[in-house]
């Protein structure tokens, strides 16, 4: 159903247009308990949305905007198994790879627990069998670094997590990621790693995407400069659902991790794509990973939409880009093992929900999923909060605070958070024109320069934020945040009313790289492109050195 067309979104219009002006620094003023209105928990996790352009009236119509809209019903679907990737023909039960209280989850009529937990008990006996040198390099010695191959769903989670969990890492395992085609990727890894100690995993899910193949061909090359052929089984793994796929690459699928199409890519980090992550930290903090996953699934199922975390995130989410026209969303965490957190943030939601087109494939008139970008804190203060505090667009900012390190340097860790904080009350506070002047005055300054200075130095506030506080970045708690915010990318596709687990979006590229490659080799004919894709062309055969 068009959203747009509910009596609850028509009704939110007007509540936008008495609202918009409402200043947030005010409502504070207005209520000491503003904190405890708009703030929740999950087991250690707070979310603290108090510092949003909302009143209680607005929570309450977003509520009834995602009740009129069915949204326990999406989520009784997606839980229950059902085929809701409907453009796929697919279930959608990333949340069954984390079912960690076993119940039957039917897919298609039969239950898809046991082959999970078949396939995690395979990563279990592996992972034990690397880590105690049960399995073996070609010459005898132990396995230390991984490489995974593997590019979006099948590189950035499992990427994300280990720098996360690295003080968790087994001692003496190193891990790497190669993603990019780009020939400098594979290169830089490799230098300094030796064939004799080096494993590689194959991660695709279609094992037919030509990064990931090509890079995992040139590593095959790489190793057979030192191994034999025969020597290749002990040294490559694949995760896929394509087992004739990796046979046909040359990997035994005696050693391939089986995933399935029930699981998108960009949800796969719980499931045997999750292998580099349980390699490098051991399947028990996999698995302690997959807890917190479902600690979050619980919540999502069983809270009221009031006191629930990615209900509330995703439909304020919905409040800034529908109502107050914010096209993007920063997500800055203010630890620097969560670097990646973002760029996994930003596959997940902006290929779930870059969509222009609803379920029943009519074109939408309304603005769907936000840009969503960020680097972690304090850096980015240094970058670009230029223009989150000053400039002319409206950016919300999720905050992301772990209270305590892994690494409690003297006083970092507290200047690390009194910046973090800092930040979000100055978005939402600002400095008023009276407040710069008096500082000025303060200062010394006074007529013409203290004039001409003053505009510069106001900061209009009434920038909204969240904060997601929790006491350290444990494996449990990185699961949580993960599944949040997987959950709060589906309750705005349901908002929305598109499909968020298929990426047609992706594939026309693709096409066409296929038809251009064979047009870069210097004397084919070139094929029928566009005068500028032409010339292009030319020009690069030009210059390619041969
Ligand atoms: O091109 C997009 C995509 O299909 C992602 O959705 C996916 O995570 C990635 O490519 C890698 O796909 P695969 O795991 O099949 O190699």
């Amino acid at each position: 159903m068009t959203p747009l067309n509910t009596p609850e979104w028509r009704s939110l219009e007007r509540h936008y247009s008495d609202l918009k002006y409402a200043s947030m620094r005010e409502e504070f003023a207005l209520d000491a308990s503003r904190f405890e209105h708009f703030s929740l928990t999950s087991g250690d996790l707070l979310l603290d949305y108090s510092k949003n352009r909302i009143t209680k009236q607005t929570v309450e119509k977003l509520i009834a905007l995602a009740k009129s809209l069915d949204l326990s019903g999406w989520i009784e679907r997606m839980f229950s198994g059902e085929a809701i990737n409907t453009t796929e023909g697919r279930a959608v039960s990333h949340i069954a790879l984390r079912n960690r209280s076993n119940t039957p989850i039917k897919v298609d009529g039969e239950d898809i627990m046991p082959s999970i937990n078949a396939v995690l008990a395979q990563m279990k006996q592996f992972c034990d069998q690397v880590h105690s040198g049960e399995w073996l390099g070609y010459t005898g010695k132990k396995i230390i670094d991984v490489v995974n191959i593997g590019i979006g769903g099948s590189d950035l989670g499992p990427a994300m997590i280990c720098d996360a969990l690295e003080p968790y890492g087994v001692g003496g395992m190193h891990v790497h990621f190669v993603s990019n085609v780009d020939g400098t990727d594979l290169s830089t890894t490799l230098e300094n790693l030796n064939q004799e100690t080096t494993l590689f995993v194959v991660a695709s899910k279609t094992f037919t995407t030509q990064e990931t193949l090509t890079n995992a061909q040139s590593a095959r090359t790489w190793f057979l400069q030192s191994g034999q052929q025969a020597d290749v089984a002990k040294h490559f793994v694949a995760v896929s659902t394509n087992a004739q796929a990796v046979s046909d690459f040359g990997i035994d699928t005696e050693n391939m991790f089986e995933i399935w199409d029930w699981v998108g890519g960009r949800y796969s980090l719980w499931s045997a794509i999750g292998l580099p992550i349980a390699l490098y930290v051991g399947m028990e903090n996999f698995e302690r990973l997959l807890d917190g996953g479902h600690e979050m699934d619980n919540h999502f199922k069983s809270k009221a939409f009031e006191e629930n975390m990615p209900v509330m995130m995703g439909l304020l989410g919905i409040w800034y880009v529908n109502f107050f026209g914010s096209q993007t969303q920063a997500i800055v965490p203010y630890d620097h093992s969560l670097a990646r957190f973002p760029s996994h943030m930003q596959q997940l939601d902006m290929e779930s929900n870059g969509k222009v087109t609803n379920r029943s494939g009519q074109r939408l008139s309304y603005k769907t999923g936000p840009v969503i970008w960020g680097t972690p804190g304090t850096n980015g203060q240094h970058a670009y909060f230029q223009l989150i505090h000053q400039g002319t667009q409206l950016i919300p900012v999720d905050f992301v605070l772990p209270v305590n390190s892994h690494y409690p340097e003297c006083d970092h860790q507290s200047i690390l958070l009194a910046n973090g904080l800092a930040q979000s009350e100055a978005l939402m506070k600002g400095k008023s024109a009276e407040e710069v002047r008096a500082e000025l005055v303060n200062e010394g300054l006074e007529g013409s320069e203290l004039e001409s200075l003053l505009p510069h130095k106001i900061f209009p506030g009434n920038r909204p934020s969240n904060t997601l506080l929790f006491p350290q970045l444990t494996p449990e708690m990185l699961g949580q945040l993960v599944a949040l915010y997987e959950h709060k990318v589906f309750v705005q596709g349901v908002i929305w009313n598109i499909n968020s687990f298929d990426q047609w979006g992706v594939e026309l590229g693709k096409q066409l790289a296929k038809a251009i490659l064979p047009d870069l080799k210097p004397d084919s004919t070139i094929s029928a492109h566009d005068s500028s894709t032409t010339s292009l062309i030319k020009l690069i055969r030009q210059l390619t050195k041969r």
